[in-house]
């Protein structure tokens, strides 16, 4: 399988993730789109009729489904922030990659504790990291990021201390 990934998913990014399953050939690749914004592609041409009574589900470009059924994963609220064309590898904002074998699923592991220390463990093999200093607690020579965050009224704010 051949991955691709897609940074942007605004009106062009989807476009390109709908020829390119159209094409033939196409099933040995594994599409993962990453969007910075919110919401799904949506017509940025029509945006203005959103004041006109026109709804976010209305100026979509497709479904969650949509995405699903063509085995498109897609990943909202996320943003690239550097492409290694040598290694083949990208990284985002979230940091939701396992430095294992870079499969940015991180987020998707069980949360628990170790002695005392929050723990999250990576669902594909299960290698798992310290959420106070990123450090790997299997003993591999693996970390994770982490950043100071607050929360106010239930909404997370990364990297602020006060
Ligand atoms: C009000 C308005 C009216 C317009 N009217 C017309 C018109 O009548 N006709 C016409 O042809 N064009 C029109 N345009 C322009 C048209 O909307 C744009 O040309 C088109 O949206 C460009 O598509 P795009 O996917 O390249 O970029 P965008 O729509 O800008 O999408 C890029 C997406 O990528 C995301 N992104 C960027 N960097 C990253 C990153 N590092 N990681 C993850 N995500 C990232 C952004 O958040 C965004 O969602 C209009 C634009 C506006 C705003
Ligand atoms: S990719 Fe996360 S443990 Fe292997």
């Amino acid at each position: 399988m051949i991955r691709v990934i897609v940074v942007g998913n605004g009106m062009v990014g989807y476009k390109f993730c709908e020829k390119f399953i159209a094409k033939s050939g196409q099933e040995k690749y594994q599409i993962t789109v990453f969007g910075e914004e919110p919401r799904r592609a949506y017509d940025r041409v029509h945006l203005s009729e959103y004041f006109g009574g026109k709804t976010a589900d209305d100026l979509s470009l497709s479904t969650t489904e949509w995405y699903l059924e063509n085995n498109i994963t897609l990943n909202t609220s996320e943003l690239i922030t550097d492409i290694n064309r040598t290694e083949k590898t990208v990284h985002t904002h979230l940091e939701n990659a396992c430095p294992h074998k870079i499969e940015m699923v991180l987020a998707r592991g069980m949360t628990g504790s170790a002695d005392d220390i929050p723990k999250i463990a990576c669902p594909m093999h299960k290698k798992t990291f310290s959420l106070v200093d990123g450090s790997n607690l299997n003993g591999d020579d693996y970390k994770i990021a982490t950043y100071p965050i607050k929360v106010i009224e239930n909404q997370v704010f990364v990297g602020f201390i006060d």
